[in-house]
């Protein structure tokens, strides 16, 4: 059985007080969760509060970004080795926001997943289609073109140290979530792809849902076989938004 994870990325938000505010809550509702991992991804400068914060609590750190390269003059950019020196678990790699305003590729997300990997964290790769790719009946070819770019860079044993995250592009801060049956339609798809490398990875793999999940959507979405988790952006910012979606987790998780 896959323990559910819910992950909040917190993207570009918060000041040092709000995110203190947003973790000391977190932190005190988590207690009460026992069968769901949680992660919270903060901004790069709140990562030092979060591991002080985090540490001794059962919440894990991500980021949510990475530098493709290890050390040296790669102007405001930071490093595996940094991250993991503040106690960071997870990187979200290849977010769509990334993919579409920092031009990042397949290319370069493969990179990003194997230094992170290389240096002991979990990556959470993003893949997703667009409103129009989904209209033009394109979300399987692009979600296979994304996985398979990985796969053939890294090689399928890469995904044992990977979580995926669907995060269909139209819904993502739109308050327009997919259905539960659109969304284990493409989670399903993508847990097939992976079994056709390697049967043993797909059935371990989590395949976390992204885009407008929140307390009302959140244990119908869960409650799909292939859908392990989520990555919460605008409702992982209200504390009890967010421990709402995980004490769906722990509700789904106690019914298998
Ligand atoms: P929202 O939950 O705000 O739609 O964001 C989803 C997301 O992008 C998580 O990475």
């Amino acid at each position: 059985m896959r323990q559910p994870l819910i992950a909040g990325n917190w993207k570009m938000n918060g000041t040092r007080s709000s995110v203190e505010t947003l973790l000391l809550s977190v932190i005190s509702g988590a207690s009460a969760i026992s069968k769901t991992e949680i992660a919270v991804c903060p901004s790069f400068p709140f990562l030092e509060l979060g591991e002080r914060l985090l540490t001794g609590t059962t919440i894990k750190l991500g980021a949510q970004n990475i530098c493709t390269k290890e050390v040296g003059a790669y102007t405001g950019e930071v490093s595996a080795n940094m991250l993991a020196e503040f106690s960071c678990q997870y990187v979200i790699c290849g977010h769509s926001e990334r993919r579409e305003y920092y031009g990042e590729t397949d290319t370069i997300i493969a990179e990003k997943v194997s230094i992170c990997v290389k240096k002991g964290m979990k990556a959470i790769l993003c893949v997703g289609e667009t409103l129009s790719q989904r209209e033009q009946e394109q979300t399987e070819s692009v979600i296979e073109s994304q996985l398979e770019n990985v796969i053939k860079q890294l090689g399928i044993d890469i995904f044992n140290h990977i979580d995926i995250a669907y995060e269909p592009v139209w819904a993502i801060g739109t308050g327009k979530t997919a259905t539960p049956e659109q969304a284990q339609n493409v989670h399903g798809f993508i847990r097939q792809k992976i079994a056709i490398h390697n049967t043993v990875i797909a059935e371990k793999i989590r395949i976390l849902y992204g885009g407008s999940m929140k307390a009302e959507n959140a244990h119908d979405l869960l409650s799909q076989s292939d859908i392990d988790g989520g990555l919460i952006g605008g409702a992982s910012l209200i504390a009890n938004d967010f421990l709402a979606i995980c004490h769906a987790g722990d509700a789904v998780a106690s019914q298998n």
